[in-house]
């Protein structure tokens, strides 16, 4: 079978650079695309991956993604629209305002619709969008972001994945913040390698019958109500061991999902 090809945008750093490395593992082929010249210059040596700087926002970065992925792969199977900025909610700001809608809603319409004429020559394909947790529900203080999100989950009637807080450069800020760690039920931030497997998930084979839908990959924090914050991990591990592991179950509460058991194979860490 030949390799699938994808662009993946917002390929230089974070969510969509664990993208990238992880398809291209994987023996796919990347047309990876950032306006960050330095961070995508590390990518340029993968096997399979070929690099364009670009801004998104522009219709010719997306038109010009896809001719290169037919140009240098002769296909395209999937679309990964992943670049995003963060906002700072300022009311009185109307440019960055555009700016943020440029970058977060209006790049990803254009994305699909560039990769739209040669998806379909390949007989179908994919089309994943990076939106938020921040597009599920509201947060003070950054609605604009947040509405940009929302309007990609609105506008996205293909698949998105909804990251909850996840270690990259848009987060450096807020990653030391524990007040924020405190609202994630499984008590860690993700990597940005655990938000790329869902992007493969989306655009593989074992997805063909999944549509429209936003995959929220926030350990629980959306499905928190937001009242009450989630039991600490100290009261978790004080709480000691609850019916159903006494049955030889594990809880979800229980236990921390660590990057390192995930490598290892098992879902929770020993220390949960
Ligand atoms: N990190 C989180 O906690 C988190 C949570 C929810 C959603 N997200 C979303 O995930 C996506 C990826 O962000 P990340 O966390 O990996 O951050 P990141 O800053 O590490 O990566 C974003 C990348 O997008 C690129 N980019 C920005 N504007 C661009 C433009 N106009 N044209 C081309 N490339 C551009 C940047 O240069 C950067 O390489 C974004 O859409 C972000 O909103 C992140």
């Amino acid at each position: 079978m030949t390799a699938p090809v994808l662009v993946i945008t917002g390929a230089a750093s974070g969510i969509g650079e664990a993208a990238v490395r992880l398809y291209a593992e994987r023996g796919h082929r990347v047309v990876a695309v950032d306006v960050a010249e330095e961070g995508l210059a590390r990518l340029a040596g993968l096997d399979g991956v070929a690099t364009l700087v670009g801004d998104v926002a522009a219709e010719e970065t997306n038109t010009a993604a896809v001719r290169l992925a037919l140009d240098q792969f002769g296909r395209l199977d999937a679309a990964v629209l992943n670049a995003g900025i963060g906002g700072t909610g300022p009311l009185e700001s109307p440019g960055a305002i555009d700016r943020l809608f440029a970058v977060n809603v209006r790049a990803v319409a254009l994305g699909i619709r560039a990769a739209v004429p040669a998806l379909r020559a390949g007989g179908g394909g994919a089309s994943v969008a990076t939106a938020s947790v921040s597009g599920l529900r509201d947060d003070p203080g950054t609605w604009d972001y947040n509405a940009t999100k929302a309007a990609v989950i609105n506008l996205v009637r293909a698949n998105a994945i909804a990251p909850g807080l996840t270690e990259t450069a848009i987060t450096t800020t807020q990653v030391a913040n524990p007040d924020l760690t405190a609202r994630i039920p499984v008590h860690r931030w993700a990597t940005p390698r655990e938000q790329a497997e869902v992007i493969w998930f989306l655009t593989s084979p074992a997805a063909s019958y999944v549509t429209g839908v936003t995959v929220p990959v926030d350990g629980g924090l959306s499905a928190n109500g937001g009242i009450l914050l989630p039991p600490s991990a100290a009261q978790d591990r004080d709480r000691g061991p609850s019916r159903m592991s006494r049955q030889g179950c594990t809880p979800r509460s229980r236990g921390i999902l660590s990057p390192a058991s995930i490598a290892n194979g098992s879902r929770f860490s020993a220390d949960g």
